[in-house]
């Protein structure tokens, strides 16, 4: 190796790996409210700590008018500035359209990543069982939040609204910081 090389090799690993520990999310909030109790309603929510690696956020979602023919979801992300403002992200989705062809939706398709393999939706519509995420570790957000787009700083909340028949049904609001 060339003595240039030499002192560039270190500096990009360096300069790689400090990129890696600089996305770190940590949860601070989870909320899920139910907009109708008939329609269906939360069974849990909420967030853990195991230890200082492994933290997650579960939720279950019970549905009492099954089956559910036609659901849309609107993601969107907001970044605090003084109070959360939205952040990028602001977008409707036909639920039944994007499961039958997830590369559709791009933006979607994001989020969708980052919660498929915790959860039971990965399958083609109607919804005849609860809506289940279970467990869907830090260490997932970081990975798509940081390695998958960069994004800065700071604190964030995304907000999900669950709409079924054109109704809103549910809402549930992560707050995570970017540090
Ligand atoms: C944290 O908990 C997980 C799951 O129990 C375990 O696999 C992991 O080794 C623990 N990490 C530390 C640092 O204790
Ligand atoms: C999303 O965008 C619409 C316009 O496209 C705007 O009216 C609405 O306030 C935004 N909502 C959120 C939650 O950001
Ligand atoms: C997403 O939902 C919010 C809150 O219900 C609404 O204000 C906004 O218009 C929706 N965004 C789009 C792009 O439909
Ligand atoms: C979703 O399910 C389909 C069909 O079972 C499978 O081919 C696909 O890999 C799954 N996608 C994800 C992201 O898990």
């Amino acid at each position: 190796m060339s003595p240039q090389i030499n002192v560039l090799v270190p500096l990009i690993v360096v300069a790689y790996v400090a990129i890696e520990v600089a996305a770190k999310v940590e949860f601070t909030n989870f909320v899920c409210t139910s907009f109708d109790k008939e329609f269906g309603d939360f069974e849990y929510c909420y967030l853990k700590s195991v230890n200082r690696t492994y933290k997650y956020m579960s939720t279950k979602f019970n549905l009492y008018q099954a089956p559910i023919k036609k659901i849309k979801v609107n993601i969107s992300l907001h970044k605090r500035f003084s109070g959360y403002r939205p952040f990028m992200y602001n977008v409707t989705v036909d639920g039944c359209r994007f499961l039958n062809n997830p590369k559709s939706n791009p933006v979607i398709l994001f989020f969708y990543n980052i919660i498929t393999s915790f959860s039971n939706i990965n399958h083609s519509c109607p919804f005849n069982d609860a809506v289940i995420m279970e467990k869907i570790p830090t260490t997932t957000f970081n990975h798509h939040f940081s390695s998958v787009l960069p994004f800065p700083e700071g604190d964030y909340m995304l907000q999900i609204v669950w709409i079924a028949y054109d109704i809103n049904r549910a809402v549930t609001k992560l707050y995570f910081t970017l540090s």
